[in-house]
């Protein structure tokens, strides 16, 4: 694991605090391969696919694990599965665009042909194959998969516990109400963004800034520790908050964009984080799952996919879409500033030193799960998580 990597000390050796990160942990190139190794490609559930955004059967969507590329297909059963986007002969990616329906999945380079169950069904040439091949044998390679509410997670590990133990109850519950609360779902579209930072400062985002940072959530009442912030061992986060939205902002030439329609199963707000690296959303009535995708130790892609509940009036439809991407998003009125703190958090962690965490630690020495709604120390046992799962040892106090 790490003992063929140099690490710098710094980074090895966590400081005695809890509250404490070493601002190595984002700037080292190295660790990325080992991230890959020890989290990526570990004991962690990935969420890839919502059933909405592949409806029909044929219906496709690319994605990867750290880097490595793989594709869900709505098969002709109804089944949802998700395999190596690799040709199971020589290797080469099957799926180069991000979405789409296809009638089967041809390789280009020799024409194997394989369906949307991801069967080999066709391959020129086979009677001069070697004695021992067979099609049955050369199907694509499907991944470990599991849904929740529709939403289709995968894993790398045969060893990772089952999802739901692995999200544990405290953050299904808030997930399942982002998710519509056991309404059928409909893909509203994407938007897509590169963050010019690391994966952990893009999800390290806190229930402290939000009102501090984003304008917008000031003037909509998110503050004041109304509503609370669940946090797990393994390292997931979900705040449920209350909002206060004004009839009328004044920075608004329209308020009714920012309009709470009403949807019963939230006080306002809802953000559930999983680890590591995928934040769901529900703000007022607009509903998010953000897919990130890290770039190696710098950078971070990330598709903000938008949905409607498929038993929506056509007038909260119609409402959904106007406040899906004027709320969240690379443009987004909550989350527009988001893009450049990015940038200055990463250009600051080239200095040395850790990242020193204050609202809400009551004791440096200790990790705290009683946290508030507004508090930053709620990512705290995110962190302890991260640390474990590198091997990384905590300086002794
Ligand atoms: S690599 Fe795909 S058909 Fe040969
Ligand atoms: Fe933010």
């Amino acid at each position: 694991m790490t003992a063929n990597i140099n690490l710098p000390d710094t980074v090895m050796e966590w400081p005695a605090k809890y509250n404490e990160i070493p601002k190595a942990v984002f700037e080292e190139p190295s660790l990325w391969r080992l991230e890959l190794d020890n989290i990526f490609y570990g004991e962690e559930w990935h969420p890839i696919v919502h059933r909405a955004e592949v409806p029909n059967p044929g219906d496709y969507k690319a994605a990867f694990i750290g880097e490595m590329p793989i594709f869900a297909v709505h098969g002709d059963d109804g089944r949802i599965r998700v395999f190596h986007n690799a040709c199971a002969h020589r290797g080469a990616a099957l799926v180069t665009d991000n979405a789409g329906n296809k009638a089967d999945f041809e390789c280009p380079y020799h024409r194997w042909l394989f369906s949307r169950e991801g069967a080999l069904v066709g391959c020129p040439n086979s009677h001069e194959f070697s004695p021992s091949f067979s099609k049955e044998k050369f199907g694509l390679k499907e991944l470990r998969a599991e849904a929740f509410n529709e939403l289709y997670f995968v894993t790398m590990s045969d060893k990772t516990p089952d999802l739901l133990t692995y999200m544990t109850g405290a953050v299904a519950d808030p997930l399942s109400r982002v998710l519509g609360s056991g309404h059928g779902l409909k893909l509203l579209g994407y938007q897509k963004v590169h963050y010019d930072c690391n994966w952990k400062a893009y999800v390290d985002n806190d229930g402290y800034h939000a009102p501090l940072l984003h304008l917008a959530f000031k003037l909509m009442g998110w503050q004041g520790g109304k509503g609370e912030q669940i946090v797990t061992e393994n390292g997931h986060l979900a705040f449920d908050s209350e909002l206060t939205i004004p009839s009328k902002i004044d920075a608004l030439e329209d308020s009714s964009i920012v309009q709470f329609k009403g949807d019963p199963d939230s006080k306002g707000s809802i953000v559930v984080s999983t680890f590591p690296v995928t934040v769901f959303t529900k703000h007022m009535d607009m509903l998010n799952i953000r897919y990130a995708f890290p770039k190696g130790q710098r950078g971070v892609e990330v598709h903000y996919a938008y949905f409607a509940r498929d038993d929506d009036s056509p007038e909260l439809l119609a409402h959904r879409t106007r406040q899906s991407a004027n709320l969240l998003g690379p443009s987004g009125l909550i989350s527009l500033e988001d893009a450049a703190i990015f940038t200055r958090i990463d250009l600051g962690n080239r200095s040395p030193g850790n990242a020193i965490f204050q609202k809400g630690v009551t004791d440096e020495y200790k990790l705290a799960f009683n946290v508030k709604q507004n508090d930053e120390s709620g990512n705290l046992p995110r962190w302890e998580h991260y640390r474990k799962r590198m091997g990384f040892r905590r300086a002794k106090a």
